[in-house]
């Protein structure tokens, strides 16, 4: 596979392995990717930068504070423009960084910015790389969604045998390609996410709202594009931003929602429905504040729209992709409700326990299908489980899929 037109940051870090990564850089360029090389203070001990600005063809970022080569703001810049962060070698130092957002150079800065997958190919000595510090840090950065390369085994430059080896330069490059290929599989696909949680007003000052954060459907709308799908969130209102490539529509009611889901499904492939829509809204929306009169009052909801369940009822090729949140009976409600809307697979998650649900970053999902099949996960980051729901739907789209990891 040909990486023509990935932008690919190269991040150089100190230690001895610096020297091979040449032959990464050089492999890339080979593939046709444009490569942008950072590399830390102490990796120039080890190779210049020179050799890396003349196998890529481009400026080699080392301080945080130079004249600006490309972008505005470089770092920034950098980390907004490329499509993957490869870190080769990766030092126990800047793997310790990163799992506690240290950015104290242009690297390790550029880390912290950047949105696009994040690969590190870690290379230290086999005590280094077994001290639990090292373990952790590693173990964090997999969870928050990073991908780690190796590392191998066998003769170390400090002596030693064993594990902690950078990869060799051909199985990173193919670890890309693959993720690259793997990136390809909705190519062509239309796909439509909605996120956050509706708001209902009830006057010009207040509405009925819920706890939803948005991040999920924030996540699966970056998993789709990342997975080459024209991608549209249909978001109500979130502090989020929007993932890159990805059209947002935003709107704030439930009605509003499915107009706007309802105009777009015909063209659809794929839509998921992520998003908290509220069940029900005020009959009316005052036009002024609601005063306080110091007595009780009751509040009268009207029903909204299921607008998953209307798609169920609409849908004809699309693959549907409907979420439960439940406080109780997981799978038995999660399965009703999977049956009830017609979708094509159900996102089950139990909002009670700890690390899943709304507002956390994390979630612990089970992927529910018509046929009575069942995949539990782990706690997972929310890239994660938006990855691993892309690969589902790749599959029931009948997407030709190389084994990924
Ligand atoms: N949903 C929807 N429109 C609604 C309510 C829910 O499209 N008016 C969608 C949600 O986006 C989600 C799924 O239906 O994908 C299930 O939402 P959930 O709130 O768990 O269930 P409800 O159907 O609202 O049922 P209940 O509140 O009784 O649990």
């Amino acid at each position: 596979m040909m990486l023509t037109e990935k932008k690919i940051l190269v991040g150089i870090t100190g230690g001895i392995a610096a020297y091979k990564t040449a032959e990464v850089v050089r492999l890339l360029c080979k593939l046709q990717a444009q490569i942008h090389v950072a590399m830390t203070k102490s990796a120039t001990e080890f190779i210049t930068p020179l050799t890396l600005r003349s196998l890529s063809s481009n400026p080699v970022y080392v301080d945080l504070f130079n004249e600006p080569k490309l972008w505005n703001v470089e770092h920034i810049g950098l980390a907004e423009h490329v499509d993957a962060v490869i870190v080769a070698p990766a030092t126990a130092n800047i793997l310790a960084k990163m799992a506690t957002g240290i950015a104290d150079d242009f690297l390790s800065t550029v880390l912290l910015a950047v949105r696009a997958p994040i690969f590190v190919a870690p290379a230290m000595n086999h005590a280094m790389y077994h001290h639990p510090a090292t373990q952790v840090n590693l173990a964090l950065l997999k969870q928050r969604g990073v991908h780690v390369i190796g590392p191998g085994t066998g003769f170390q430059a400090c002596g030693t045998d064993g594990d902690g080896r950078m990869s060799e330069p051909a199985e990173i490059v193919e670890s890309l390609t693959r993720f690259f290929a793997g990136s390809a599989w909705l190519k062509g696909k239309k796909a439509l996410v909605t996120a956050g949680g509706t708001q209902e007003p009830l006057d010009p000052v207040r509405y009925l709202g819920n706890r939803s954060s948005g991040r999920m459907g924030y996540a699966i709308a970056q998993a789709l594009q990342e997975a080459g799908a024209e991608t549209i969130l249909v978001s109500a209102p979130t502090d989020l931003q929007t993932p890159q490539g990805v059209t947002r529509i935003g709107v704030q009611t439930a009605l509003e929602m499915y107009d706007a889901v309802l105009g777009l499904f015909p063209e659809m492939d794929v839509v998921i429905k992520a998003a908290a829509v509220a069940d029900y809204r005020p009959s009316v929306e005052a036009e002024q504040k609601i005063k306080k009169t110091g007595t009780s009052c009751t509040l009268e909801l009207v029903p909204n729209p299921d607008i998953l369940a209307e798609l169920g009822r609409k849908k004809t090729s699309q693959v549907l992709v409907g979420f439960a949140a439940e406080t109780e009976n997981l799978l038995v409600n999660a399965t009703l409700k999977m049956q009830k809307k017609n979708v094509d697979l159900l996102v089950a998650n139990d909002i009670t326990k700890p690390g899943a649900g709304f507002g956390s970053p994390t979630n612990i999902v089970s992927f529910l299908f018509p046929d009575g099949s069942r995949m539990d996960f782990p706690q997972l980051n929310k890239l994660e489980v938006a990855r691993h729901l892309v690969r589902e739907i790749a599959r029931l789209l009948g997407m030709e899929m190389e084994t990924k990891e």
